[in-house]
């Protein structure tokens, strides 16, 4: 820009003309006054940038990150909910939505979570099953045509775990009012949602940066999800049976909103029974964002838990043989036998199997917290208010004291051992208090069907590569190829 002789601030022709004005200011008015837009533009990210980076220095406080011992401490003391609440990334409130359940905290958080628990009880998971069932069937069959299609020769499956985690999930939560071709877009692009929640991300949504093409997936998911809810609204109206989440959560909001309107109106309700808890009403969006959190939280864990059962099950043909002749016992012999959660239930070493796979490799390596009042770790110390507490599950899991031989992959200590009761405080999987991961008994007997059945339709090798032991980190853990 060239400068003009006269100009010597922009403030000589404004109302504050006769005001004083510090050199400094002078200065920098006259800098922004000469600059160009991109110049502004780039000045401006980057105050914003520093901004952020300050405002992260101020509020984490202090950031313990506790090792094998610790953990035990946080396992037992991180249970008064009272002194922490879970901490999440920033965007994280930008692609589920800032009023989201799942950031309340207190009262208002267990009041809402009750209103979701009947969505788990082992009655509405087993109305899942067959959904659960059917997606299975169909991609095995894939999962076979891959092969043949590439003449037996080894393909990386982890992409297609996703796909397949993602496809039960969407069938467990919303049924079949979604497509498979939305189901399909959406594991396509669930990866976009996870890359965006990565630790370090840009601090705003800026166009074409990873934060907004997760949010753009994440808004595709809600939009998809808000069309399932409004199906599933009219059909559960109509006296429809429960097959997913959705419908489950829709005919538990109809009965309470009946049991309020017999009452406004006077009329007899002795022939209903009360709701516990009455449910309000939630509309469409409401819906979708709560059930988009499940998917959320469950979809790269069980992505991860899934890769790793493979690849462990091909290294360990002695285990799943025993996952194979216990899933053929179960269903008489027949491989196309469907079965329900009592025949789940009663596969105590296929359980034991996900058990001991999710404590070897747990797919969630922290589970960060913050405290919210000053808080007693140890009889010497004491964790201040506002510093971010990080149990690691990796070490706990790994306690020699608690687990005999920890680096070694072996479901007894969970079958015929006393790795449960000894390890009580120790399983970090699913996390701890009020926050504590709601889906943990569906994602370990979905995870149960899951490999008993493959073990069953399918056989499989795994072709190790240098790096297939190694641990990559993408939100949570899966094994190196190439
Ligand atoms: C192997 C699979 C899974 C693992 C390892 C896992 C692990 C976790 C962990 C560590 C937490 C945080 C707990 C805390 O803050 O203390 C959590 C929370 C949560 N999980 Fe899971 N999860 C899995 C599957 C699922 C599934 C399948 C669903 C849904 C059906 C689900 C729904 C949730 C929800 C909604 C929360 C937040 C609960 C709240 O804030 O009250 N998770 N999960």
């Amino acid at each position: 820009m060239e400068s003009d002789s006269n100009f010597t601030s922009v403030l000589p022709g404004s109302r504050y003309a006769g005001v004083y004005v510090p050199s400094q200011v002078d200065y920098v008015v006259e800098a922004v006054a000469n600059s160009g837009p991109w110049t502004i533009l780039f000045t401006l990210l980057a105050i914003l940038v520093a901004y952020d980076q300050v405002m992260y220095i101020v509020r984490k406080g202090s950031i313990i990150c506790c090792d094998r011992l610790d953990s035990r401490y946080v396992t037992q003391d991180i249970q008064f909910p009272g002194f922490v609440k879970p901490c999440v990334v920033d965007v994280a409130h930008k692609l589920l939505g800032a009023d989201n359940w799942v950031f309340l905290d207190g009262r208002p958080h267990v009041d809402f979570r009750k209103g979701l628990n009947g969505l788990f009880t082992r009655k509405a998971l087993e109305s899942y099953l067959p959904g659960q069932e059917e997606v299975y069937q169909a991609y095995f069959k894939k999962f076979v045509q891959i092969t043949k299609e590439n003449g037996g020769q080894p393909v990386p499956f982890m992409p297609e775990f996703r796909e397949l985690m993602c496809a039960v999930s969407c069938r467990t939560f919303v049924g079949h009012y979604i497509s498979d071709e939305a189901v399909k877009k959406i594991a396509d692009d669930y990866y976009l949602i996870t890359a965006a929640l990565e630790l370090v991300n840009f601090p705003i949504i800026i166009p074409y940066t990873k934060t907004w093409y997760g949010k753009k997936a994440a808004d595709m998911v809600l939009k998809e999800f808000s069309i399932c809810a409004a199906k599933s609204k009219v059909r559960m109206a109509a006296g429809g049976d429960v097959t997913c989440i959705m419908d489950a959560w829709i005919k538990s909001m109809l009965e309470s909103k009946r049991w309020r309107e017999a009452q406004e109106q006077g009329l007899p309700v002795e022939g209903m029974e009360k709701p516990s808890p009455l449910l309000r009403w939630f509309n469409d969006y409401e819906i979708s964002q709560t059930v988009f959190t499940f998917l959320f939280a469950s979809q790269d864990a069980t992505s991860s838990a899934a890769t790793w059962l493979f690849q462990i099950m091909a290294q360990r043909p002695d285990v799943l043989d025993r996952v194979r002749e216990e899933n053929l016992r179960v269903r008489e012999g027949n491989i196309h036998t469907e079965i329900d959660m009592d025949q789940l239930e009663s596969l105590k070493y296929t359980r034991a199997v996900v058990r001991e796979l999710l404590r070897y490799r747990p797919p969630v390596l922290m589970v960060p917290y913050v405290a919210k009042k000053a808080f007693p770790i140890t009889d010497t110390y004491t964790v201040p208010k506002g510093a971010m507490i990080i149990p690691s599950t990796y070490l706990s899991l790994r306690d020699p004291e608690v687990y005999e031989d920890p680096d070694v992959f072996n479901p007894d200590r969970y079958y015929s051992g006393d790795a449960e009761l000894k390890g009580a405080k120790n399983y970090l999987v699913f996390g701890t208090g009020p926050h504590y991961c709601i889906g943990q008994t569906y994602a370990q007997l979905n995870l149960a069907l899951f490999v008993g059945k493959a073990s069953i339709l399918l056989d499989w090798k795994h072709y190790p590569t240098p790096k297939s032991e190694e641990i990559k980190v993408f939100a949570t853990i899966f094994p190196q190829v190439g």
